[in-house]
């Protein structure tokens, strides 16, 4: 292939929804080790660096919305997909019944009522401060696993997680009126000292975190809890088109090459398709698409269902709760089945923008460690 390195990720996000990306050519493969070969010279930019997307960097005003804008090569057809998918994206739900029809369905337990509460502006998320309630950070639940049975599900990767078996996987510290929330965040931040090689002594906090207010009983005695902030929406259709080889090219699960990382690639069962798949999102890959995430996302988080991710079953000891989401389920799934889709198209053509001050963040940085 002689098309230039941009065009090969473009190519692939073309592809992305139908088919996972092709496995690259000798030439290909030639042509993208040079392009991210590590740099050795730090005196002046490397000569992709500045777009980081390729062709699909936007070269719009870097400002507050620098995030959220569409691949800059998009056609015609594809910004339109975007734009449905940016508006539910951003689309604040309400709890059924509802006057807006087509925005109702919200809970009735959930962390939040948009995609966009969490990923602001597509950027981040960040923890809450002293006494705020947490939006963009959420807590993941799970216990040890209790049988072998179990214990198999989780070793073949056909499980990500046991969940916790009446909150789930994830505390919901949000819901509708009439029912209880799951519970609250709490953290408490206790003082480590830390001794540095020149003799001073750093005090850090160390952050602790529990459930507050239960709302459905104690938890599990065993429960683990994993806190999660909401990462930046950028760059999800790039990652989704690296061929499956060149990730698990780069695992070295052993530290064989002795350079203090070893890097596994996370192997997630794709319960649509029937398969092992590559995990590429979230913090711990546990999601092979974005159309995956973007699922779990609408049912975990704000309460919608779709064929992808048919809700929790409700596994709980209160008859309110478990009522409350079947309720909804059956209200909503058909529209949401449809949200799914438009809003994988928003996800997976958002952007990168261009890296800023290319020429003067780096010969700074170097010469601070140096
Ligand atoms: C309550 C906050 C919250 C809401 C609401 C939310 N997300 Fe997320 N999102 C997260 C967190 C936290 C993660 C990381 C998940 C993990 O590591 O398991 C994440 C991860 C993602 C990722 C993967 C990012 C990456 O870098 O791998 C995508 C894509 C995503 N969310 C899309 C969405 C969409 C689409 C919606 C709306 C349907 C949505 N999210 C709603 C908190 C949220």
């Amino acid at each position: 292939m002689t098309l230039p390195f941009a065009w090969g990720l473009v190519a692939g996000l073309v592809y992305l929804s139908v088919e996972p990306a092709a496995a690259r050519d000798a030439a290909d493969a030639v042509r993208v080790a040079e392009v991210t070969r590590p740099a050795t010279d730090f005196s002046v930019p490397e000569a992709f660096e500045r777009n980081a997307g390729g062709a699909a960097t936007s070269l719009a005003t870097p400002n507050a919305n620098a995030f959220s804008h569409p691949s800059a090569n998009l056609s015609f057809e594809r910004q339109l997909d975007f734009h449905v998918g940016n508006g539910i994206f951003r689309k604040l739900w309400v709890s059924a019944p509802a006057s807006t029809k087509s925005s109702d369905g919200l809970g009735p337990l959930h962390n939040a009522r948009s995609c966009q509460s969490c990923h602001i502006k597509d950027g981040r998320g960040r923890p809450p401060r002293e006494g705020e309630r947490a939006v963009s950070m959420l807590l993941a639940l799970s216990v040890p696993p209790r049988s072998d049975d179990e214990g198999q599900r989780l070793a073949e990767g056909r499980a990500r997680v046991m969940a916790e078996p009446v909150y789930g996987a994830q505390l919901q510290n949000y819901s509708v009126q009439g029912v209880s929330a799951e519970g609250r965040i709490g953290i408490a931040h206790e003082e480590r000292s830390v001794s540095l090689s020149g003799g001073a002594t750093l005090q850090l906090l160390h952050p602790r975190y529990s459930v507050l207010d239960p709302g459905y009983g104690p938890l599990d005695p065993e429960v683990m809890l994993s806190p999660r902030v909401a990462p930046q929406m950028i760059g999800m259709g790039l990652i989704e088109a690296i061929p499956e080889a060149d990730i698990l090219a780069l695992a070295d699960p052993d530290d064989e090459d002795g350079d203090g990382i070893s890097g596994r690639a996370s192997r997630v069962w794709d319960a649509e398709e029937g398969r092992f798949a590559l995990g590429r999102f979230g913090w711990k890959a546990g999601a092979a698409t974005v159309a995956e995430q973007t699922a779990r996302a609408f049912s975990g988080d704000i309460g919608l269902s779709s064929h992808r991710a048919p809700g929790l079953a409700p596994r709980s000891r209160s008859p309110g709760r478990a009522a409350g989401r079947r309720g909804t389920l059956r209200s909503i799934s058909r529209r949401s089945r449809r949200c799914t889709w438009e809003r994988t198209e928003g996800v997976s053509v958002r952007s990168s923008p261009p890296r800023r001050r290319t020429r003067r963040s780096i010969p700074s940085c170097a010469r601070r460690s140096g």
